[in-house]
């Protein structure tokens, strides 16, 4: 039998793993029993999938409960002996996305990626502002565009949500003038889980100049319940300033991955770029697995169902408790629990339970959906929070 590269590569793996600190676990007979070597008792048993501690709840970072397509899983574990490699130059990654994106006839020059998709809205915010100007966000928003406009010396415009938690657009509009250069709306929102109507997004486009890039972040839109709503991708072939951000964090189930990517009208893809890392800002096991994920719409709906059951679940239970939830269309979910929330987050912190404030809303605690398991360890640790009146 002819052994392949990577036959050898993996028995050289284990020979040295075996000469190292493995062998005396290895002798003293089955993985079994070094696995139990290993084991610290705990209190009680999460195993969140990809957390090392077993006793964790990490509910605060809007991660994915599910954890990785397999086929990505797989994709890493072929690419794990040429990490010395760099990555590609050719755009595979980015013909992935065009290919996800098929149905909008989206090409690979209009699609830009980056680390995280953190990466890709700095850099539109970079393009936007370099040379002066502001940007417009509906708050509380997730901000990371605004943060550009901080970090050159200039105040965002911050336009306040309603009562009812849902974007102003008509004030968003009568702000826009002539230093506006971006216009940033996180739909669905974060931290407020809200949906602005697609028709209505459309109607903002028509009526500012074209002059002004609106950059919608596209973080959290697989989680959008009604599955008829249209995204924005579609609309960047003949909208010059439109600029859709999107992430292989969440849906994808990637956040360790650090991979995003921005679509746009190829002559706005072509500004952008020079603000992003580029080829030497992608990485090897990234590439491989962000195109793995895309390619697997299994593991993507069933990711949906699991958050929208576990969402159900959530606000039946947090209601029992007695706080407001407010539904989402988003992987988190948020609920007014009529008081300063902060106490009460670090009471669960301290027992392993991490939650956060919905920032900007003082009175809300927002969730990330967790397994199930995850999610009754929350809401049993917050009933005993609650029972001594924190
Ligand atoms: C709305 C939104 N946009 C962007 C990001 C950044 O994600 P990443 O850099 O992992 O793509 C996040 C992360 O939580 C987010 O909530």
């Amino acid at each position: 039998m002819r052994i392949t590269n990577q036959e050898l590569s993996r028995r050289r793996f284990m020979k040295t793993a075996l000469a190292g600190g493995m062998t005396a676990i290895a002798s003293t007979g089955s993985w079994e029993s070094a696995a139990a070597m290993l084991a610290v008792p705990v209190g009680r048993s999460v195993n969140g999938v990809g957390i090392d501690d077993p006793e964790l709840v990490q509910l605060s970072i809007n991660e994915n409960p599910l954890g990785a397509s397999p086929h990505a899983i797989e994709a890493v574990a072929h690419k794990m002996f040429s990490l010395n490699r760099y990555p590609p130059r050719e755009p595979v990654l980015h013909e992935a996305i065009a290919k996800y994106h098929v149905n909008d006839g989206i090409s690979i020059d209009m699609v830009a990626t980056g680390v995280g998709s953190t990466e890709i809205l700095k850099a539109i915010g970079m393009l936007a502002m370099i040379d002066g100007g502001n940007v417009i966000e509906p708050v509380p928003g997730y901000g990371a565009v605004s943060g550009v406009a901080s970090t050159l010396g200039r105040e965002p415009i911050r336009i306040p949500l309603t009562e009812d938690l849902q974007t102003d657009l008509n004030t968003v509009k009568d702000a826009v003038n002539s230093e506006t250069r971006i216009v940033i709306f996180t739909n669905p929102n974060n931290p407020t889980g809200q949906l602005i109507p697609y028709t209505d997004l459309v109607a903002f486009l028509d009526s500012v100049p074209e002059s002004v890039i609106v950059c919608v972040d596209e973080a959290y839109i697989h989680f959008v319940g009604d599955t008829s709503y249209r995204n924005m991708v579609g609309l960047t072939k003949t909208r010059k300033n439109l600029f859709v951000a999107r992430t292989m964090s969440k849906a994808f189930g990637l956040g360790g991955m650090r991979v995003g990517y921005g679509i746009g009208h190829p002559e706005l893809i072509s500004r952008v770029r020079p603000h992003l890392l580029g080829w030497l800002g992608r990485s090897v096991l990234g590439d491989v697995a962000s195109i793995a994920a895309l390619g697997d719409r299994q593991h993507l709906q069933d990711v949906r169902t699991h958050v929208s059951r576990e969402k159900e679940y959530l606000y039946q239970a947090l209601t029992e408790l007695g706080l407001k939830p407010v539904k989402t269309e988003t992987i988190f979910v948020i609920a007014d629990m009529g008081r300063n929330t902060e106490p009460f987050i670090q009471e669960l912190a301290a027992r392993k339970v991490l939650i956060r404030q919905a920032f900007g809303m003082d009175n809300y605690i927002r969730i990330s959906t967790g397994t199930h398991t995850e999610n009754e360890i929350l809401i049993e640790v917050m009933k005993e929070v609650m029972s001594k009146g924190v």
